[in-house]
């Protein structure tokens, strides 16, 4: 992300910047049943520019002095001044990371399921404590620009790269959960019971099996709630602020959140 860039498209970009392309490129080239021709055109074409800066990022010798590479692009993404030896380190191939990050803005999609009611769906907390579950959710919902009017979300799920599961689960703890019972059945239930519904309204569920799909939690029941359906908890993309492998984050897929 480029210093003192808007906020709130930075904000929705980020959370998904590491995961997103890659997951989205590894479901793509396995399941293709429903996928337009636009989508998988898109993706190759961007998987192609990623090789391709990552090509030139060896040809000039990365982790050297530096020399003309201080005038590249995807140096400047890193602030201009950005230390060549220290990015090496960083990252893998930061011409690479960089390339990836340029495609998935400019072509990224997100659907955003419109089934279910708030409060408990589609409505997540602003104040305080668990914010990032409401804010996430009023940033993509209810503030994003009209299909190409260059946002992230769209409203043609055919065009779309992820899509998002508009549950919180702090929304769940609040209305749904009775303290002090430590019963947390009721929020696997919701969950499951929602995941059904768009699994059956839609084809896009089963097409990868959850795994072009994604959830926000920054509870700390996050990672339980999400057990409450199999194919979620093993294959979707769960951007979770619990990043504990011991409550089953994988880092592979999954991604942390703040
Ligand atoms: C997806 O799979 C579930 C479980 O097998 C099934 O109930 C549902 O109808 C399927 N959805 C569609 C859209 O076919
Ligand atoms: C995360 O893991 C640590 C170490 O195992 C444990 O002490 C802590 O309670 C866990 N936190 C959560 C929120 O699960």
């Amino acid at each position: 992300m480029a210093p003192g860039e808007a906020p709130a498209r930075s904000f929705v970009v980020v959370v998904l910047a590491v995961n997103a392309l890659s997951a989205i490129v590894a479901v793509a080239g396995t399941k293709k049943a429903l996928s337009t021709v636009d989508v998988e055109d898109e993706l190759d074409a961007a998987r192609a520019a990623i090789r391709r800066a990552a090509r030139q990022h060896h040809r000039r010798g990365g982790g050297g002095e530096g020399g003309d590479v201080g005038s590249a692009n995807w140096l400047r993404f890193y602030g201009g001044e950005a230390d060549y030896d220290l990015l090496s380190r960083v990252y893998r191939n930061p011409a690479a990371f960089y390339r990836s990050y340029v495609e998935m803005e400019r072509r990224f999609k997100v659907y955003v399921y419109e089934e279910g009611e708030p409060p408990i769906l589609h409505e997540g907390p602003c104040k305080n404590i668990y914010t990032i579950e409401g804010r996430f959710i009023e940033q993509l919902e209810l503030m994003s620009p009209p299909d190409d009017g260059g946002g992230v979300r769209t409203w043609d799920p055919t065009r779309a790269h992820a899509f998002f599961l508009l549950l919180s689960v702090s929304q769940m703890v609040k209305f749904v959960y009775r303290p002090p019972s430590q019963d947390r059945a009721p929020l696997r239930a919701i969950v499951a019971d929602y995941v059904r519904v768009v699994a059956a309204r839609h084809p896009f569920w089963n097409r990868s099996a959850g795994a072009d799909h994604f959830m926000l939690s920054c509870h700390d029941w996050g990672p339980y709630a999400s057990r409450g359906q199999p194919e979620l908890y093993t294959n979707a993309i769960r951007a979770l602020c619990n990043a504990n492998t011991s409550e089953g984050f994988r880092p592979g897929k999954d991604v942390r959140r703040p």
